[in-house]
């Protein structure tokens, strides 16, 4: 079976062809995004498998039905980029890796709440110039302190689970309490309670339309000040320009973001030698309380060989006609 892999990088292959070793799968690699304009590249192909940033709108979804591909296989647990109506319509299945390693991206998290807390992106830098002043470095502990989670699924649990071992108070919001962890002492509350009286908010609910600009300049409002806003989820949760215009005032007083609402066209390449075009990530660079991952929080050897053997069992139960696991439905 030839599976067309798109924005793939040397470490993609590399997990996914020791995982496929011997099932009969043929990769053809791609470095492009999947777009309308690079959809063609999947001829010949019975299936595709994509990333984050991938488009998996309708008319890309139209174009590889016509080519003749017949399974969407996500190298990720999200699934927002896929037009789920437009795959249901044209019998496409979608399948995704649910759950690889929800430990990668919460403790991603804490490493950015500590970054930011303790200035260690400063002091790093500082360090290294000779300079061992500690001005500016003050920090506050964790113990004692609240934390608000929104969503705590996979990953917003294993977050709270941690930020728990801090000695932290968990405030969380998610439609589905989550009853261990009540029994952990975790409070669910309404969102605007949460934002409320949160010293540190991370969110890990999965970008809707419900959950689009989730945090917006009302709830920003609601926050207190100088609280510290983290996103580990998807950059849309998050109205980046009610953010800065929040940082400007100090009323965020830090932020860590891993996912930006534009990734797309910067996050995943290397852009150190050409002009930024877009102002208002630009602007977020130039905070000093502001930390930016390019979508890593995922990046740990465990999680890749998680995401490469779920993705080629995907492809091999599609290969034998078996019942198809993690099927993302509309
Ligand atoms: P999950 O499906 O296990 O948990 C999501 C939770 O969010 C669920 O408990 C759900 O009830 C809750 N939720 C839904 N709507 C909500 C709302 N309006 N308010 C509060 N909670 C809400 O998903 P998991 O595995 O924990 O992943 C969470 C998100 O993390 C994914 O959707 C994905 O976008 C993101 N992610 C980011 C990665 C990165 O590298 N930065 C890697 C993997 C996932």
């Amino acid at each position: 079976m030839i599976v067309a892999a798109f924005s793939t990088k040397p470490y993609d292959r590399e997990f996914l062809e020791r995982a496929a070793a011997g099932t009969g799968i043929e990769w053809r690699w791609f470095e492009s995004r999947l777009e309308a304009d690079t959809a063609r590249l999947a001829e010949g192909a019975q299936a595709v498998n994509c990333f984050v940033n991938d488009d998996l709108g309708a008319v890309v979804l139209e174009r590889l039905d016509a080519l003749g591909v017949r399974l969407v296989t996500l190298r990720c647990a999200g699934f927002n980029q896929v037009d789920l109506p437009a795959a249901a319509r044209l019998g496409l299945p979608v399948v995704r890796v649910p759950e690889y390693s929800p430990h990668a991206v919460a403790e991603h998290a804490v490493g950015l709440v500590l970054m930011l807390d303790r200035r260690l992106h400063k002091a790093f830098n500082r360090v290294r110039e000779g300079n061992f002043s500690l001005d500016g470095l003050l920090g506050s502990d964790l113990h004692g302190r609240t934390v608000g989670v929104v969503g705590t699924g996979k990953i917003g649990r294993c977050f709270a689970e941690i930020m728990l071992g801090f000695g932290c108070r968990i405030l969380a919001h998610d439609p589905r309490p989550d009853a261990a962890l009540e029994a952990r002492g975790v409070a669910y509350v309404p969102l605007a309670d949460l934002l409320r009286d949160s010293d540190i908010v991370s969110l890990h609910c999965p970008l809707t339309p419900a959950t689009h600009h989730l945090i917006d300049a009302s709830r920003i409002k609601l926050m207190k000040p100088g609280a510290m806003l983290v996103n580990t989820s998807r950059g849309g949760l998050v109205d980046t320009r009610a953010v800065i215009a929040a940082l400007k005032t100090g009323h965020i007083g830090h932020l860590g973001l891993d996912v930006y609402e534009e990734e797309a066209d910067l996050f995943f390449e290397d852009k150190s030698s050409e002009i930024i075009g877009d102002d208002v990530f630009s602007r977020l660079l130039t905070f000093p309380n502001v930390v930016v991952t390019a979508h890593q929080a995922f990046f740990t050897r465990n999680a890749l060989e998680a995401i490469a053997s779920q993705t080629v069992r995907n492809l091999v139960h599609f290969k034998r006609g078996e019942p198809l696991e993690a099927v993302v439905r509309a």
